[in-house]
């Protein structure tokens, strides 16, 4: 415990060197820590003021959202977003199911601010790549090629007989080509039938089921070669 209450001093000296958010997450692992632990963080809780939000000591949230910036530089008290708009705990939202671009766009969580009046929306095409990093454009087609030559994966029906990009994104796929097939181990068929990947859907209740119709998911080698004979707006993992 001397060492975890050393780490706390120093941390608390660099985090008033800084100004602001750094890094104090110790975690206590055993039960007879945590009392100590909680005595000590409240000690050191408070490490500076901005007009009425008092900065506590904390990891950065999300790369894709920065309390610096938005307590810092937007001056953002605590309490604009904590508790109304969003838990003091990381992960919370996600958690509740509906941390969706859909649920933006009604005014929740980032929405609350990023509607296009307060701060820039979460649906001009334009915005999409200061949050994501991305412009965020599905591609019509998605090859796969491993762990076999070669799957076809349509975006474009998907989204257009109704799937919301949540209903894929990100919990049953990554929003990434390719995050898949880096496991050729696990994306196989019996991970299909267990209800997984296209399986989530594909079961025979939701979808075809993934031990049926083979071939309207395998394209096959000489699919694969007529498609990229016609020139298709494709993408597909290396
Ligand atoms: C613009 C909105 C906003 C403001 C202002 C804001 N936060 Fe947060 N805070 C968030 C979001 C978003 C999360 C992550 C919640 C989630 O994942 O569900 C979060 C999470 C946290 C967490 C949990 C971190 C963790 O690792 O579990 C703490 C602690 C926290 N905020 C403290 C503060 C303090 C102190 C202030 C004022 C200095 C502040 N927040 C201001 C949006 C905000
Ligand atoms: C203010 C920041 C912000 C902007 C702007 C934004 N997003 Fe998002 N987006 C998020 C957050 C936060 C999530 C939830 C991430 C998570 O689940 O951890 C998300 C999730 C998503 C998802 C996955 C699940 C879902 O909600 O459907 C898609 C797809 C998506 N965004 C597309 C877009 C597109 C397209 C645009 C531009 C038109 C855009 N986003 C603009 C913050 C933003
Ligand atoms: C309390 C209002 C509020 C909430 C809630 C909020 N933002 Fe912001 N955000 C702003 C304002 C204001 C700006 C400054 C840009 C502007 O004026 O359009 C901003 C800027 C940003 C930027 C630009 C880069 C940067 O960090 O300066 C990103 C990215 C961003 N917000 C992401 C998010 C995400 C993701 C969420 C939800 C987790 C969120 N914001 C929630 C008000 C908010
Ligand atoms: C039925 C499932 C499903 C739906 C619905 C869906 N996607 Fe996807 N998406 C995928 C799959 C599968 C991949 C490829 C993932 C992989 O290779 O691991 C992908 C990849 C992506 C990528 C990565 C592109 C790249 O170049 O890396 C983006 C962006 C994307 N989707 C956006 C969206 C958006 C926006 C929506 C809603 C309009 C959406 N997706 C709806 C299944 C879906
Ligand atoms: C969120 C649910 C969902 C997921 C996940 C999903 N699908 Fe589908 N898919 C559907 C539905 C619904 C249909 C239309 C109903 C039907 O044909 O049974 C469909 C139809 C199809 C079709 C026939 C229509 C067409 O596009 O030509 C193919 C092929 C297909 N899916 C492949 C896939 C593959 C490959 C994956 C995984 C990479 C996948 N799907 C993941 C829901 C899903
Ligand atoms: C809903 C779409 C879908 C259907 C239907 C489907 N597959 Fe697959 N299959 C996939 C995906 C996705 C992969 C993994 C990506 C890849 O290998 O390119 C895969 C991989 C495979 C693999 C290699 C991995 C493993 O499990 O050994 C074999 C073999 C295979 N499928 C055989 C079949 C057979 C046989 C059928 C029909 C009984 C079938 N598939 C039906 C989507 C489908």
């Amino acid at each position: 415990m001397r060492s975890r209450t050393k780490l706390y001093a120093a941390l608390t000296v660099a985090i008033a060197a800084c100004g602001f958010f750094t890094l104090a997450s110790v975690q206590a692992t055993e039960e007879g820590e945590k009392t100590e632990q909680k005595a000590v963080e409240q000690e050191q809780q408070v490490l500076h003021a901005y007009g009425d939000s008092l900065v506590v000591a904390q990891e950065p949230v999300e790369e894709m959202f920065s309390h610096k910036s938005h307590v810092i530089n937007y001056e953002f008290s605590c309490d604009t977003c904590h508790p109304d708009i969003f838990e003091k705990k990381r992960g919370a939202a996600e958690a509740k199911g509906d941390y969706t671009m859909a649920s933006f766009e009604e005014g929740m969580y980032c929405g609350a601010c990023h509607d296009g009046s307060t701060a820039f929306s979460t649906t001009e095409p334009d915005s999409c790549v200061t949050c994501h990093n991305n412009d965020m454009v599905a591609p019509e087609t998605v090859v796969f090629t491993k762990p076999v030559k070669a799957v076809i994966f349509e975006h474009k029906e998907h989204v257009e007989m109704g799937l919301e990009c949540s209903s894929c994104h990100s919990e049953v796929f990554e929003m990434r080509v390719g995050a898949a097939e880096e496991k050729p181990e696990e994306f196989t068929m019996q991970a299909l039938y267990d209800g997984k990947y296209c399986g989530s859907c594909h079961n025979g209740d939701d979808a075809f089921a993934s031990d049926t119709m083979c071939n309207s998911c395998h394209i096959g080698v000489k699919g694969y070669e007529r498609l990229h004979g016609e020139g298709e707006k494709t993408k597909e993992a290396h």
